[in-house]
């Protein structure tokens, strides 16, 4: 939750907490003026998992085809097949999960098309993402192969609204039993003797939508059947992701886990977008407001969400998993035309948008176990964008060095923030502790005014500290293929005394602090 105090609260809490008043800025300017928050070092919430900044490749538009995978006789340079360039970076970033092959191609995807010799593999229509025929030379073991150059955990969605209960269990058998089995034996002869090791499985996608168009109710028995199927097979145990609200549909989960009578997935999958009104690169300030104001309802939707699981009898062993988030602006059919369907660039907007929802993730820690941003690579909201699938260039979006930045938290605990007056539209924060180090987060979505911010650290003390900070004064700004390094991270002043950390915050940027204790 983000925690918001009156400026009366807020004196009193400080006062109780034998907290000095701000009066000196270190920065010359007046205290009057300065957003106070508290970090509340003694306050744990919960660890920031890595997998809280998981990713989404669909196939979908030039995602993994021309995006991830250009082949192994492209042109473009490639490892094995795989985009050099892409995989650097994602390997630079670290990606904890990566989930595949869908969204709603996953209900219409049958594994064996992926496997065995090129040239024998089906030929198929991409129903969902524009009718394009798909070769299936990137399949499972072209999806592990990928997972394993970049150190991902693989995670996989299973076909649940066209396909069986023993399709998904075959395809369990055959990532994860070691050998013995026809189906352990022809993973080997396609060239992987070893077991995968697959324990992310997800059993359907939006079966509320593209996913088969079902009723929870018709959801919830379907789920229950696939289960008994889904087993452990040669000691890696699935972890079950059932198929879970669109946003905060709360009948969704209650008819789901009202039909579930014990048989409780280990995860449950919410998918929330936060919808834009203009083209990418050029929203208007009020649209971008429009959009940062949907944040605070994702927090109300998790929280909510969480509440609801917690409410039924081993509902609290259940991971939330936001399986889908990100901005989704309007797309114009030209650019889906030269680069693919769904792609978007990604602009500081995007990147004020991002931080908003990384920072909700720390302060939501103990009720969240994954989030996987919408997609890795040219679709919605990515990290990377390729000028098309038969371009040579990668960019590593402004989303890119938005994860980057919040890379620090990773495995920390987060710890409690608490923020003077803070509006919808105002400063976000988040902070997160290891033995040696605080991290903070900061988020100033507003397009009209910087923000000077005097922390206080409660039961804690910093000898020393600095700061990234990512910025342009316009919304609009982004990484192109002609200035692929316009909006970067750079270092920013941070002054630290003791338990006082003051920093000013240019209009529009995500920075973070990392404070070594004293
Ligand atoms: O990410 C794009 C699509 O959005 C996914 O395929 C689907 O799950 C969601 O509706």
């Amino acid at each position: 939750m983000a925690f918001t105090l009156s400026r009366r609260q807020f004196v009193r809490k400080a006062a109780t907490l034998s907290v000095l008043p701000f009066v000196p800025r270190f920065l010359g300017a007046e205290a009057s003026g300065a957003q106070r928050v508290l970090v509340r070092t003694d306050a744990e919430v919960g660890v920031v998992r890595p997998e809280f900044h998981g990713h989404f490749a669909e196939h979908l538009g030039s995602c993994v085809y021309g995006g991830l995978w250009v082949g192994k006789n492209s042109p473009i340079p490639n490892i094995n097949g795989y985009r050099k360039l892409a995989v650097e970076y994602l390997r630079e970033l670290g990606v904890p999960v990566l989930r595949w092959p869908g969204g709603c191609f996953a209900d219409d995807y049958h594994w064996r098309d992926g496997i065995g010799p090129y040239p024998q593999r089906p030929k198929r229509v991409n129903i969902h993402w524009g009718s394009y025929v798909e070769d299936n030379s990137f399949g499972t073991h072209e999806f592990i192969g990928l997972c394993r150059l970049i150190n991902a955990e693989p995670y996989f969605a299973g076909n649940v609204g066209s396909g069986s209960p023993s399709e998904l269990r075959d395809w369990i058998e055959y990532c994860n039993f070691p050998s013995g089995s026809t189906l352990a034996e022809e993973r080997s002869a396609n060239g992987s003797p070893e077991p995968f090791h697959v324990r992310y499985w997800g059993v359907g996608n939006e079966s509320w939508g593209c996913g088969g168009d079902m009723k929870p109710e018709e959801y919830v028995s379907l789920y229950r059947k696939f289960a008994v199927y889904c087993r452990e097979f040669g000691g890696t145990k699935p972890f079950l992701v059932a198929s879970g609200p669109s946003g905060n549909d709360l009948r969704w989960s209650r008819g789901f886990m009202d039909g579930i009578r014990g048989a409780n997935p280990q995860g449950l999958s919410m998918h929330y977008y936060t919808g834009g009104r203009d083209r990418a690169t050029e929203f208007t300030p009020e649209h971008a407001n429009d959009q940062f104001a949907i944040y605070p309802r994702v927090e109300q939707a998790i929280t909510q969400q969480r509440s609801l699981l917690d409410s039924y009898r081993d509902g609290q062993n259940i991971g939330l998993i936001l399986d889908e988030w990100g901005v989704w602006d309007r797309i114009p059919p030209e650019d889906e035309k030269r680069y693919g369907k769904l792609w978007q660039q990604s602009t500081m907007r995007s990147a004020v948008a991002a931080g908003l929802g990384l920072n909700i993730f720390n302060r939501l820690a103990d009720k969240l176990y994954m989030c996987n941003i919408a997609q890795i690579v040219n679709v919605l909201q990515s990290l990377l964008l390729t000028d098309g699938p038969t371009g040579e260039h990668c960019v590593r979006t402004t989303t890119y060095h938005a994860f980057a930045l919040f890379k620090a938290h990773r495995s920390q605990k987060a710890i409690r923030t608490e923020t003077e007056g803070a509006s919808a539209q105002g400063l976000s924060v988040s902070a997160s502790k290891s033995d040696k180090q605080i991290v903070l987060s900061f988020v100033n979505p507003r397009s009209d005014a910087g923000v000077q911010v005097d922390c206080t650290l409660v039961g804690g003390s910093a000898k020393a500290g600095n700061a990234q900070i990512l910025h342009d004064n316009d919304l609009n700004a982004y990484n192109s293929f002609e200035q692929p390094n316009r909006v970067m991270p750079q270092p920013h002043p941070v002054q630290v005394g003791g338990s006082k950390i003051q920093i000013d915050l240019p209009r529009l940027s995500v920075a973070t602090v990392t404070l070594q204790l004293a």
